[in-house]
């Protein structure tokens, strides 16, 4: 059976292509979502993908992606650096996650350093623009390649 995945977009991330521009690129969420899935059909993953600016419809698809998905990536937006409930469901739910970021938020505001998200993800990757998210599929990948 093929592994599902599901791709969790945060607050704003709608707005891309016109947000920031300068820090976060010309590339919309449709472009995003279009290149993982293509990553994902060559690694031979089912893709879901979703955005959302509201923080308990997220908290409610990590909930239900227990029954229906193998793993998370997730772009939580400055919820990254607020939500104790996100950790709280991430932890809860037990599924792999990988973190991404378009911008490196090491190289940005203090308040960007910190992020609730990382200590129950497998893993982070930022700074890489929308080749955040593909290379967060690929870290998946090699995660289950691993756990086999
Ligand atoms: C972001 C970084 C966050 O600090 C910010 O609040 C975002 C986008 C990124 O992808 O670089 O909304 O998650």
């Amino acid at each position: 059976m093929g592994k599902s995945v599901l791709v969790i977009n945060g607050p704003n991330l709608n707005l891309l292509g016109k947000r920031e521009p300068e820090i976060y690129g010309r590339t919309t969420l449709s472009d995003i979502e279009r290149m993982c899935k293509n990553c994902a059909s060559n690694l031979g993953f089912e893709l879901a993908f979703m955005q959302s600016n509201h923080e308990g419809e997220i908290l409610d698809a990590i909930h239900n992606a227990v029954d229906t998905h193998d793993g998370i990536v997730i772009n939580a937006g400055a919820f990254t650096h607020t939500s104790v409930a996100l950790m709280d469901a991430l932890k809860g739910v037990g599924l792999p996650c990988v973190e991404v970021h378009l911008s490196n938020t090491f190289a940005r505001e203090d308040f960007r350093h910190h992020s609730y998200i990382s200590p129950v993800a497998i893993g982070v990757i930022c700074g890489f623009g929308a080749k955040s998210y593909t290379l967060a599929l690929e870290a998946l990948a090699n995660y289950f390649e691993q756990q086999k």
